[in-house]
Order: C-alpha cells, then structure tokens, then sequence
C-alpha cells in the first residue's frame, strides 16, 4: 500500500475561502472588520516569519490584522500592561502572543492575562478547561487543523484507537481531548512511553507531535492507518522535515499528511476562524 497524500495547502485554501466569507457577512452586519492582534517580542527568526504569516493571511481574509512588535527586553509588567490594552479595546476580537517567550517573562502568567473571549490560541485555563468538559469555547488552532485534515479522509472516530504522540499544552493535550469528544480511544504518548513503535502500530489515527525529525518510521504504522505530522524540524542541510519520516511511512499508512504543506497552513487558516468566531461570539452577546 501506498499511503495517499492529505493536501493540507489545498484543505486550508477552501477554509479560507470560507472564513473570508464569513469575514464579509459579519463586517457587513456590525460596520467593522474582525479585528486580530498579535503581539511578539523580540526577534526569534521562526516567530518572525509565523507572525508575519498571520498577519498576511488575516489581510487576505478581509480580518484586520495588526502585528505588535515589541523589544526582546520587554519586562513582563509592560507586557502583561500592553495585554490588557488590547483586552479593553474594543476593536480587537482575537489577541495571540507569539510564544516562545523571552527566558525572563512567563509565558503562564501572559496567557491567564489574555481575556478567555479574545483568546484565539485557545491557551487560557478557561478555554482548556471548556475543552475538556465539551463545552464550546476557544480550541487551538493546530489541533483543529488537525482535525479538519482528519475529516479530509472521512475516516471514522468513533470507536477508533487514535494515538496523539506528545502532550503537549499547544498541540498533544488538546489534540487528545478533540479526538474524544469524536468518540475515538484516545493514548497520549511521549517521550518515556515504553515501546512506542509497538503501542504506535495499534493506531488506526496517529498524530505526532514532539519535534524531533523522522522519529516515526515504517515500523510505527499500522496498514491503512491516518498519520498526521505535526512536527516542522530544520536538518542540518537547511530542508524542512517533520516527525515522520514519510516516504518510509507511505508503505503501510492509508494517508499521511506531507511536511511542509500538511498542518502548517491548516494552522494559520484555523486562527482566522477562531477570530471570526471570537468577533462573532464577543459582538452578538
Ligand atoms: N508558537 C508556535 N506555535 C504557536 C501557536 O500556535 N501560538 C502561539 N501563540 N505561539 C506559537
């Protein structure tokens, strides 16, 4: 078997088609574009580019997309002071601090200031805590990525044996929660799981998302099974490489999502929604 490719470019261009319709809709109704503000401090090369990303991506939806750049020696007070200047404007429905965080800010205490409402990464304890009662509220834009792709190849949850590799606050612990409330048994495993190929090889639905490159391979997958490939990984030749090692991973899964251009653009196209759904919920209630 070969396994199909789940074309994450193609899946996150029709959702933004979407969300850029949804965006005309309630501009047209409140006299505002959505707003989305995303604030990073220092210069972290990635984070850079991510928010550079967003910002874009929220400009070609019609959302309006301000990106805050502050320096790397911002204290946390100021921070914490410029959070909550976003949360009482009115105009912003969506406030997303990139992380990682300077080492001398923590990023717990930036996430509990951002009001739940505007919280678009879905991090604060609020909505991590809606998450996994089942009650609606703000999800992370990566997991639901995921969960869009996962639909992408119409394969049942319920009763499925789906294995989240990572566990994560970002990516494992929600990914974890979304597939349950899909009816699917859920494993989270990690880096001191025992045997992991083998517990790997159960899974009808396999996420990874730890951050080591190709660290699944062929002996990690079960015939037919979905994978999905969180991880981005730089090798030293400079190419992008994800935590599957994807080519060996073809021979037995059913379908694998390609790095890049599997969950990365899912990502960003989830974000917008969720400004979208923050706006919404903030401007009809
Ligand atoms: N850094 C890497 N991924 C993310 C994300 O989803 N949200 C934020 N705020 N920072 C990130």
């Amino acid at each position: 078997m070969v396994a199909r490719r789940i074309d994450g470019k193609a899946a996150a261009l029709a959702y933004r088609a979407e969300v850029a319709k949804q965006v005309a809709t309630f501009t047209e109704k409140y006299g505002r574009a959505p707003g989305l503000d995303v604030v990073l401090v220092g210069e972290d090369p990635a984070s850079m580019v991510y928010t550079r990303n967003k910002e874009k991506a929220a400009a070609k939806a019609g959302i309006r997309g301000e990106l805050h750049r502050l320096p790397e020696d911002t204290s946390q007070r100021a921070l914490l002071d410029y959070v909550s200047k976003l949360n009482a404007n009115d105009e912003v429905d969506g406030i997303l601090v990139q992380l990682p965080l300077p080492k001398h800010i923590s990023a717990d205490a930036v996430i509990d200031a951002i009001a739940p409402a505007k919280d678009v990464d879905g991090f604060h304890p609020m909505n991590t805590g809606l998450l996994s009662t089942g009650r609606p509220g703000l999800v992370p834009c990566t997991p639901r990525g995921c969960m869009h792709l996962i639909a992408q190849t119409e394969t049942e949850l319920t009763g499925a044996h789906a294995v989240v590799v990572g566990r994560s606050n970002i990516v494992g612990k929600p990914m974890a929660q979304l597939l349950l409330a899909e009816h699917a048994t859920v494993t989270i495993a990690h880096s001191r799981t025992r045997d992991l190929a083998a517990l790997c090889r159960t899974a009808d639905v396999l996420v990874v998302a730890v951050g080591r490159a190709h660290m699944i391979g062929a002996d990690h997958i079960k015939p037919g099974a979905v994978v999905i490939d969180v991880g981005i990984n730089r090798t030293d030749a400079g190419k992008l490489v994800g935590d599957v090692d994807t080519i060996a991973a073809s021979e037995h899964a059913g379908w694998i999502t390609p790095v890049p251009g599997g969950v990365g653009p899912m990502t960003i196209a989830c974000l917008l929604g969720n400004t979208v759904v923050a706006a919404e919920n903030r401007l009809s209630s």
